[in-house]
């Protein structure tokens, strides 16, 4: 099957997709959008009210922010593929439960599977949660974790994870504002840089030898 029309059938189930109890409250499901092209994927936690209603991800205030968070750092929207762990909103904006999760966690792995992505920044704790038991990585918190590069292997694929916080916990807290500014442009976007460099010219992760041998 061509790419195009994997990403066709999988958004249709998504689309379609009775799974879980948030079919039954969701008006629309949001699979995601975006570069399907992109080496950058963004993952938030869950469809808001607002994503909900036009079934596009990050299009209420916290996309709003997310959008300016990118542009800051250089980039568009459009540049890069953002989609959720769980495609379906949450009655009431609550967490996503457990089984909610796992039940839906297949489509992002298809997802992934598609996009390959080089970088994936993690939007919260829930996706940072997730993705790190997806890669076998062992998460704490997003206070120790976040503004960090993690290389881990996903599917076969070398891919680098960078968690920072999640825009709607940014937008009014002045504080945890600087950290996730700070977490783009100091890590995200240098991250992203030295990504899109030709592979000749990145820089090799350091080995434990590497420190050990004599210059
Ligand atoms: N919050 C999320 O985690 N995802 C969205 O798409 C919107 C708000």
């Amino acid at each position: 099957m061509l790419v195009e029309e994997e990403w066709l059938k999988l958004e249709n189930e998504i689309l379609n997709c009775r799974k879980c109890r948030l079919h039954e409250s969701r008006r629309r499901a949001v699979p995601g959008e975006g570069n399907k092209n992109s080496i950058v994927v963004f993952i938030g936690e869950a469809p808001g009210e607002k994503e909900d209603e036009l079934g596009r991800p990050f299009v209420g205030a916290a996309g709003k922010f997310l959008t300016e968070l990118i542009e800051l750092i250089g980039f568009k929207r459009q540049d890069f593929y953002i989609t959720n762990i769980v495609k379906c909103r949450p009655p009431g904006n609550r967490d996503p439960l457990d089984d909610e999760i796992q039940t839906c966690l297949p489509y992002l792995i298809r997802q992934l599977e598609l996009l390959k992505p080089r970088i994936i920044v993690a939007l919260g704790r829930h996706a940072g949660r997730v993705l790190f038991s997806l890669t076998g990585l062992k998460w704490v918190s997003m206070t120790a974790h976040h503004g960090k590069v993690f290389s881990a292997k996903l599917m076969g694929f070398d891919v680098k994870i960078v968690p920072t916080y999640h825009p709607a916990s940014a937008l009014y807290n002045p504080s945890l504002r600087k950290n996730i500014e700070e977490d783009f442009k100091n890590v995200i976007k240098k991250t992203i840089e030295e990504e899109q460099k030709p592979k000749s010219e990145r820089k090799q992760a350091r080995t434990l030898l590497d420190f050990t041998r004599k210059t």
